[in-house]
């Protein structure tokens, strides 16, 4: 069996930012310590509004915002601690981020904005999130990928409140 016949890919309609906190609000019940989710996609898409509502999920008691100048943001207190890592301004120290992020971020869910940087390093069983602009301004595409089958139920779930 090939990668492309175990893909399980769903394409969802976001049509405003409540929208999109929904859609991370199902993934974020969906999830568990240990999880990995990389979101991919250009600047103001919506990765990280996103992982507000995978925040909410998980019951995190501190404020999820964009942690650019800070690597990684720790949310602990929590249901399950979210580790929210942006890579966007990483360039050199490449070779240590794989085994330092998923450390830190062993007790709970870890989720990467811009994870190109890293991409070959991190982990390969994970949730990948893709997100695009779409026709109205405040319009997106959101594209899940379950390479590995692991979150099939999620799949259906969010498939289900698109009908
Ligand atoms: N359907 C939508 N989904 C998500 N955000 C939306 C949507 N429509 C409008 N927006 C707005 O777009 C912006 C998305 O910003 P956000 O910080 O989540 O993007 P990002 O992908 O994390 O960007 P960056 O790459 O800079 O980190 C917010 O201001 C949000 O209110
Ligand atoms: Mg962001």
């Amino acid at each position: 069996m090939n990668d492309e016949t175990l893909m399980n890919s769903i394409k969802i309609n976001s049509k405003n930012t409540n929208e999109t906190k929904k859609i991370g609000k199902i993934i974020g019940k969906a999830i568990k310590a240990g999880d990995i989710i990389i979101l991919k996609g250009e600047m103001g898409t919506g990765k990280t509004t996103l992982t507000q509502g995978i925040g909410d999920a998980l019951e995190v008691k501190s404020v999820v915002n964009s942690p650019t100048f800070i690597l990684l943001a720790k949310h602990e207190q929590a249901r399950i601690p979210l580790y929210h890592a942006d890579l966007f301004r990483l360039s050199d120290y490449k070779g240590s981020i794989e085994l330092d992020l998923t450390e830190e971020a062993h007790d709970g869910v870890l989720v990467i904005e811009w994870p190109e940087i890293a991409e070959e390093i991190l982990p390969v069983e994970r949730l990948e999130i893709e997100f695009y602009y779409a026709q109205n301004e405040d319009e997106r595409i959101i594209k899940i990928t379950d390479k590995y089958a692991k979150y099939e139920k999620l799949i259906k779930e969010i498939n289900n409140i698109q009908k």
